[in-house]
């Protein structure tokens, strides 16, 4: 059940994949989207895809215990770089975890959709994390609405899951705000820290036949 990788969101089963491990199994076609970055009407904020200068932006949010309060604890600093390593190492196979930029272009935050493996079957986890210097201006919702903007044009993502902490206020308020159907609490984790949470679904779009 380790999660080898530092993600927000819960610790996923040992066959799971996340913005920090290895290969995901299919191949986003929106590679280039990084390069045309949408703007969020909400707020002045845009998403790029995580990048090698984003080093020092993991390591203020993720070693910050404030930010990792409902995730298990501030990560150690000596862990930053390797985790930067399997981030950029996932990235590359699977563009699909962004920095979030703030109006002045600089990185507050991060946020992204990976594959986890639940009750037997791989779905589609997403996640977020903003600097604590942040919090509380409406860029995650910015970021939000723009990450499902781009995920409805991937084929793929059908439903998107969630998982915060039952106590995480602000991430079960964003999960409701997008219109997440909260399906109920679960036992779950994150790194090394057993955590109880929500379990969140938002169906994108149905595979069934109408
Ligand atoms: C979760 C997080 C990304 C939210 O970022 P943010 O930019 O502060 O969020 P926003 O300002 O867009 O607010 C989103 C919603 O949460 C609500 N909210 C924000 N902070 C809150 C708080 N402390 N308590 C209750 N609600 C809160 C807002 O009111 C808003 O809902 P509304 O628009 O319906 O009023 C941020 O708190 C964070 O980085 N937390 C630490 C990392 C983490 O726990 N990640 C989630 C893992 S699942």
């Amino acid at each position: 059940m380790e999660r080898p990788l530092g993600a927000p969101g819960r610790r996923a089963p040992a066959a799971s994949r996340d913005p920090h491990a290895a290969s995901w199994r299919h191949r986003a076609p929106l590679q280039s989207g990084d390069a045309e970055p949408l703007l969020s009407p909400a707020a002045p904020t845009r998403l790029r895809l995580y990048s090698d200068a984003d080093l020092a932006l993991t390591e203020a949010m993720e070693t910050d215990p404030a930010v990792m309060r409902e995730l298990g604890g501030a990560v150690p600093r000596e862990e930053i770089p390797a985790l930067h390593r399997r981030r950029l190492a996932t990235v590359a196979d699977d563009p699909w975890w962004f920095v979030i930029v703030g109006d002045d272009d600089r990185g507050v935050g991060e946020i992204g959709i990976w594959e986890t493996e639940h009750d037997g079957r791989v779905v589609h986890e997403t996640g977020w994390m903003i600097l604590a210097a942040f919090h509380g201006r409406g860029l995650a919702s910015a970021a939000l609405a723009l990450l499902l903007e781009r995920a409805r044009e991937e084929p793929r993502f059908e439903q998107l899951h969630a998982w915060p902490g039952l106590s995480n206020a602000a991430s079960n308020a964003l999960c409701r705000k997008f219109g997440f159907e909260l399906l109920g609490e679960e036992d779950s984790g994150y790194r090394d820290a057993r955590l109880r949470v929500n379990h969140w679904v938002l169906t994108l779009r149905s595979s069934l036949p109408r």
